[in-house]
């Protein structure tokens, strides 16, 4: 019988009153509303009252940032990238977070298809853009209220610029329990100080680049394990980058500052990890070949009081602090950044509180907890946030896509009580990417095809493959690749 027997699923349950009936035995505050509104009256419809480079953000839902794997070598675009931003404005979004993390430099890249954003592709990403904005034109007239940024990266502990399987990290501080599954054994492949000069540099021409092919702003991406993250949790590094709040955040205030020094007025946003735990893994005693366990905690008992992790409990690792979260926010205000995209924890280490899945992807573990658990616990996150945060700053709450049918619900109760300013969706997205314009055009969901949470799109480039929907999108399950995909599934039969 499989571990996610174990848990309810939401196809199962057939009405609101049993999805209400289910989260209240888990004990989770999770509100919803009784059902979907349509048109204008929607919460999610309502316009906000908020400018980004003088565009007012014309509703409440976002698309957020996905990679796919799929650009060409050079960090340029191919069809299939074309094909998703396409979709990202078909989606009925007005705020499009990022579309996908972008590297700064050809060697910050977490794969060799990764898309790079340079002047040698700046007539690429002006492309991205022209397609999501005609195709948001088509369907929804308007796009004087779309807002569209792109997603800076450099991915630091997981590069692997120039092979999918060959990791090549360039880490903020040693860890004492990655290091050794991200293959860094060397002093060496730790930043210094001098080279993190050129790093801001990167990130300056970057945002030159998003300005000049259009973007309304660049997200200076703090999250998911990748460099800047990192920084966040230098606390064992010496120098003017670690210790202090104050000097784990120099970088992101100095490439802040060196943005507006260039004269470069694009609006600014960032994506945060906003709480995380210790690295999962799978349940050794509860693992066959082939068929990973439950996920359980790391040993961290040799690494306490535990100051490897940002917005975590140093003493107990197990749970998540939001303290320095909301120092963080403070921080953007005062930097002038207008949206701050909250997430949490690292699809790479810990992704049942990343991104909740009933199915886990090739390199991951079955859920430790009812996935309900973790959608909750970053909606609650964000709701804290939101209640301390100066309003002009704007908050995007993440990880919507497990509530499936009754994303909607649950939706409409977060915007319309300011749990949150917009709701992002991610893996929805590229299983039914005009999922909330739906709803709101129709009262009604095309049930076949909500992302139900497989992982594919996860599993798919965990083993050199393209990133997509193949089980619900037809251009990818047509594809040789979905073939390969059930081969790898096959051998690996939990997933
Ligand atoms: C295939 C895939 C690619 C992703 N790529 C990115 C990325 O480039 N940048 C980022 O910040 N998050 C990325 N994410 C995380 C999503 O933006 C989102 O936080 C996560 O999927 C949880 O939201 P959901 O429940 O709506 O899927 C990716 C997720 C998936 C499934
Ligand atoms: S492959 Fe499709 S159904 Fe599976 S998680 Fe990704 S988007 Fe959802």
């Amino acid at each position: 019988m499989s571990e996610l027997s174990r848990f309810v699923r939401i196809p199962s349950l057939k009405t609101i009153d049993d999805f209400r009936r289910h989260i209240s035995a888990l004990g989770l505050d999770l509100p919803c509303e009784d059902s979907i509104v349509t048109g204008a009256s929607s919460p999610l419809a309502q316009p906000l009252d908020f400018f980004v480079n003088h565009k007012r953000i014309g509703n409440r839902f976002a698309v957020q940032p996905m990679e796919g794997w799929d650009g060409t070598a050079t960090g340029g675009i191919t069809d299939e990238v074309l094909r998703r931003w396409r979709r990202f404005g078909e989606s009925g979004a007005k705020l499009i977070f990022g579309g996908e993390a972008m590297a700064v430099r050809p060697d910050g890249r977490a794969n060799p298809n990764q898309l790079i954003i340079s002047d040698a592709n700046k007539s690429d990403l002006a492309k991205l853009r022209e397609i999501l904005l005609n195709a948001h034109r088509e369907r929804y007239a308007n796009t004087e209220d779309l807002v569209l940024g792109f997603q800076l990266t450099h991915s630091g502990r997981f590069c692997k610029p120039n092979d999918k399987f060959r990791l090549e990290p360039r880490v903020a501080y040693r860890h004492p329990i990655l290091d050794r599954r991200f293959n860094i054994t060397s002093d060496a492949q730790v930043w210094t100080d001098s080279e993190i000069n050129y790093l801001i540099e990167d990130y300056v021409r970057a945002a030159k680049v998003a300005w000049d092919v259009g973007a309304d702003f660049v997200d200076i991406k703090h999250c998911h394990g990748y460099l800047l993250h990192e920084f966040l949790s230098a606390f064992s590094r010496p120098g003017p980058y670690g210790g202090s709040f104050e000097n784990r955040t120099r970088i992101l205030r100095d490439i802040v500052s060196a943005i507006r020094a260039s004269g470069n007025q694009i609006e600014l946003a960032v994506r945060l990890s906003a709480f995380d735990l210790v690295p999962f893994k799978p349940d050794p005693a509860l693992s066959n070949p082939g068929k990973p366990g439950p996920g359980v905690p790391e040993d961290f008992s040799h690494c306490l009081p535990y100051r490897y992790g940002f917005g975590v409990n140093h003493n107990n690792p197990l749970e998540c602090a939001l303290s320095e979260a909301f120092q963080f926010l403070d921080l953007c205000v005062g930097l002038g950044i207008k949206i701050v995209n909250i997430t949490a924890g690292s699809p790479y280490y810990n992704p049942h509180i990343q991104r909740p899945a009933a199915y886990p992807p090739s390199d991951g573990y079955q859920p430790p907890e009812d996935p309900l658990v973790g959608v909750a616990r970053q909606i609650q996150a964000v709701r804290q946030l939101r209640a301390k945060a100066p309003k002009s700053l704007l908050l995007i709450g993440s990880a919507y896509s497990y509530l499936q049918e009754y994303l909607p619900h649950v939706a409409q109760y977060i915007v319309r009580h300011n749990w949150a300013d917009l709701v992002g969706l991610g893996r929805m997205t590229l299983a039914y990417p005009n999922m909330l314009a739906d709803a709101i055009a129709t009262g009604a969901l095309s049930t076949r095809l909500l992302c139900r949470t497989f992982s594919d799109c996860t599993t798919g480039p965990r083993n050199g493959l393209v990133s997509g929907c193949y089980p619900l999108d037809p251009f990818y399950a047509t594809k040789p690749e979905a073939q390969l995909l059930k081969e790898i599934k096959r051998r690996k039969p939990s997933l």
